[in-house]
């Protein structure tokens, strides 16, 4: 993929950009299996690859410049914004919607935050895309000062882009390189963004994380139901569920499944998109995944963890270890720290992995690995 912003060197986030596609998939399946090289046991399925460009669902673009000429991108080494409103790696519907965004940022009159003077109101627009081409869009502001004039112009904006579904204000007070805060006001009826993935319709709230790249998460969320269904477990945990794609697509007649996440909205969407496909069986609990498992009477037949990139750490995979649980799937966004929390869980061992290319351009990949206790099950 080319990018102009990449040659200019306006924006160097896609630290791959220009190299082949075919190379960057076999750079990261060689980088993955050099990690895990310490697991003679384990068999690589074919990495799944992605598109190549437009691949993203969501942009966070910081708005800088001024009420009459907002730009909408980063901000370089000096604190000045780069526009990044034709970035090629986002969906088209959001590149399509930014002119339109930035048309109402002028008639809100909305006003840039500036990082030097810490003056200004608007920081960031966050916008998601669903796979059916709607939108949801966040304004990142540092008070409610704006509000009102936002309120006033929804309608034109609702007019101007009738695919946004979802429309709401978060405020982020503090100076300081924290993307939202915690308080959000939803502006119109509708507060979830459908989000048909895999074989699930997820209801995604302003608040909850959502896989960066749709059509891999489809796939994986498929490749952790395959391997669920093979070992056909009655109980299921899914651990650092977010919106609960694992469990939707896990869940089953004669199955237990329980998620857990720290984020209460995100709880919220995984409930609501449960309730809506009317499945059984499946029960959501905000909360810490470690203090879950180290609090619960007994274990599950079988473990899902996809945590942040810091990894289940050294306590959550002690108790794995020594918890007698036979089965793990353990989905990462990084090897190294999926590396290192397997050195913690010897009796774990990864039998089945995967990668899923989720961030084309950049040096970063998803793998899925099935985690097997070799022996018979006791009775
Ligand atoms: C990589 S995301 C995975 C989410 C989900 N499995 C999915 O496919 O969208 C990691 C999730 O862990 C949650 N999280 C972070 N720390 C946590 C903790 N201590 N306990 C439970 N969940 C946590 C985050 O809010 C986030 O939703």
């Amino acid at each position: 993929m080319q990018c102009s912003y990449f040659d200019a060197a306006a924006c160097r986030s896609c630290t791959l950009m220009g190299q082949a596609y075919t190379d960057q998939l076999a750079a990261k399946q060689q980088h993955c299996a050099h990690l895990l090289a310490g697991h003679p046991e384990l068999r690589w399925l074919p990495a799944v690859p992605s598109r190549e460009s437009g691949y993203r669902n969501k942009a966070k673009m910081v708005v800088s410049g001024t009420v009459a000429q907002p730009t909408l991108g980063i901000l370089d080494a000096e604190g000045r914004g780069v526009d990044l409103s034709g970035c090629g790696i986002t969906a088209q519907e959001l590149r399509d919607a930014f002119p339109v965004l930035a048309a109402f940022v002028t008639r809100a009159m909305l006003t840039p935050y500036d990082v030097p003077s810490r003056r200004g109101e608007l920081k960031y627009l966050l916008l998601t895309a669903s796979p059916d081409g709607e939108l949801m869009l966040r304004l990142v502001l540092r008070s409610t000062e704006p509000v009102v004039r936002i309120r006033k112009h929804l309608a034109w904006l609702l007019q101007a882009l009738p695919r946004v579904a979802v429309v709401s204000v978060n405020l982020q007070p503090q100076h300081k390189a924290v993307l939202e805060g915690e308080e959000e006001i939803v502006l119109t009826e509708r507060a979830t963004l459908r989000m048909p993935v895999g074989d699930a319709v997820l209801h995604l709230r302003p608040q909850s994380f959502f896989q960066t790249n749709t059509d891999i998460a489809s796939a994986l969320y498929r490749q952790g139901r395959e391997w669920v269904d093979e070992v056909a477990p009655a109980s299921v945990w899914d651990l650092y569920c977010g919106v609960g794609g694992f469990a939707l697509h896990t869940a089953g007649p004669d199955r237990e499944v329980t998620g857990i996440e720290i984020s209460r909205e995100a709880i919220a969407s995984a409930e609501a998109s449960r309730d809506e496909a009317g499945l059984e069986g499946l029960t959501f609990r905000a909360g810490d995944a470690t203090a879950f498992a180290l609090a619960a009477s007994e274990p599950p037949e079988l473990v899902i963890v996809n945590p942040p990139r810091r990894g289940i750490g050294p306590e959550l995979a002690a108790w794995l270890e020594t918890s007698g649980v036979r089965r793990v799937i353990y989905s990462s966004c990084n090897a190294r720290s999926l590396a290192k929390d397997l050195a913690w869980m010897p009796s774990l061992r990864p039998t089945r992995a995967r990668v899923l290319d989720m961030f084309p351009q950049t040096t970063h990949y998803e793998v899925i690995a099935l985690l097997e206790r070799p022996g018979r099950p006791t009775a």
